[in-house]
């Protein structure tokens, strides 16, 4: 028994990197100073610096009665909702993976609402989760908060290609000392690093966790796409990924973690979910047993103004239509400021990551320091162990050249 007023499972819990808190910072040195240049944050933004906003969501949002707007969102979602994530995340392999799988959706606040109850419910306390040892920081808060850690795989080779062999023998190590694999992966569009697999480095990823499912250990695959919609190119060639799947083990669980925030710019409302995956119902069963339990456990239930304005989206074939051009010229906006990025880098001769989409660019560097020397000459951005994360998403074009120099000058 303690006397401290915190439990004693959360005396040792600090946030070493809080990409939100260094945010901010930023937003108050620019507000100072308007020549700071702000790449920290995960947020599409316009060339004038403001919110990059969907008008189908905006119109569908001021359009909602009172039912759509003000009551508790359904826990298994709306019908438009859940049967319309299926159809926007797997598009036109929608029929061979119901073929194959039982899927079932839950309603989570945000896609960090998916991560957290799937790494709760599907981890024995003390065990460790597998990821890439470039990841998006709060996966290992996430993790801690359920009384796990998180282990690391080398995500990239010598010729910077995925890291398959590395993955393997992480993931074969791990699974024989635990008795079970837990693999979460972000893709496409990878945070920090701009990072795209291919369909057959999926397939070779799925073929080592089949071999360890077929050794009777719990295989877990957590499958986060909260960028899925800004890979560089059309969005039907970024679910391609999902073919890989039909080969996956029976005895597997494969949970997607899907996002509301990035693809309709709705980060406010958190909104996202848990799409569930298996070729056995009874695993399913289990999925939606824990899942349900724990929605109602950690926070009830999610925005209804967020689900109502999706899942219309979803449904109606003119706002399709009219979202998924719009969703285009967000793509457009990116592709622009990567291109100068890439082509400034180049002539400065700075290297960074392969990037294949999303919202960020990822830059290594042997500098300890390259926070606060970055920051001294005027720039934010999120520093990691070893890489630096820039967020072109949220960095005008007019300000990229500057922002290469610094970098250049300080890696
Ligand atoms: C890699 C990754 N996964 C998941 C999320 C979760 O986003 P949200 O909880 O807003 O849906 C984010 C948000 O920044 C992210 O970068």
């Amino acid at each position: 028994m303690s006397s401290h007023i915190v439990g004693s499972h959360a005396l040792t819990k600090h946030m070493e990197s809080n990409i939100l808190k260094t945010s901010q910072e930023a937003k108050n040195a620019r507000l100072q100073n308007p020549m700071v240049i702000d790449a920290t944050v995960g947020q599409l933004n316009s060339e004038n610096g403001t919110l990059f906003r969907y008008l189908a969501v905006d119109r569908q949002l001021k359009e909602l009665n009172d039912q759509e707007m003000y009551v508790y969102a359904p826990v298994n979602g709306s019908k438009n909702f859940s049967e319309g994530v299926i159809d926007w995340v797997f598009g036109k392999h929608k029929e061979s993976i119901l073929k194959s799988f039982m899927v079932n959706v839950i309603p989570t606040t945000g896609g960090s609402g998916a991560l957290s109850n799937t790494i709760y419910n599907f981890n024995d306390f003390g065990q460790k989760v597998l990821i890439p040892n470039y990841f998006w920081t709060p996966y290992e808060n996430i993790a801690e908060e359920a009384n796990l850690g998180v282990e690391t795989f080398r995500m990239y080779d010598d010729e910077y290609r995925f890291n398959v062999d590395d993955f393997e023998r992480k993931a074969k190590e791990l699974s024989a000392r635990q008795g079970r694999l837990f693999f979460l992966m972000n893709d496409p569009c990878n945070n920090p690093t701009g990072l795209c697999l291919t369909t057959d480095q999926w397939r070779q990823l799925i073929a080592v966790l089949n071999e360890i499912a077929a050794r009777d250990i719990p295989v877990i695959l957590l499958h986060d796409i909260a960028y899925i919609d800004f890979q560089m190119k059309p969005e039907d060639q970024s679910r391609d990924i999902f073919t890989a799947y039909l080969d996956l083990d029976p005895r597997i669980l494969a949970v997607i973690a899907f996002s509301g925030s990035k693809t309709f710019s709705m980060y406010g409302f958190r909104i996202g979910a848990q799409i569930g995956l298996s070729k056995s119902k009874q695993v399913m069963e289990d999925f939606k047993r824990v899942g349900d339990y724990s929605v109602r456990a950690r926070f009830s239930s999610v925005s209804r103004p967020a689900m109502s304005v999706i899942g219309k989206i979803f449904a109606t074939p003119e706002l399709n239509v009219g979202f998924k051009a719009e969703l285009a010229e967000a793509r457009s906006i990116l592709e622009k400021r990567i291109a100068l990025f890439q082509s400034c880098a180049d002539l400065e001769g700075l290297k960074y990551l392969p990037y294949g989409g999303g919202f960020f660019i990822g830059v290594e560097t042997k500098n300890c320091r390259i926070f606060e020397d970055l920051v001294a000459d005027g720039v934010y951005v999120i520093a990691m162990p070893g890489l630096i994360r820039i967020a072109l998403s949220s960095v005008n074009l007019n300000d990229i050249p500057r922002l290469v120099k610094a970098i250049k000058k300080n890696v």
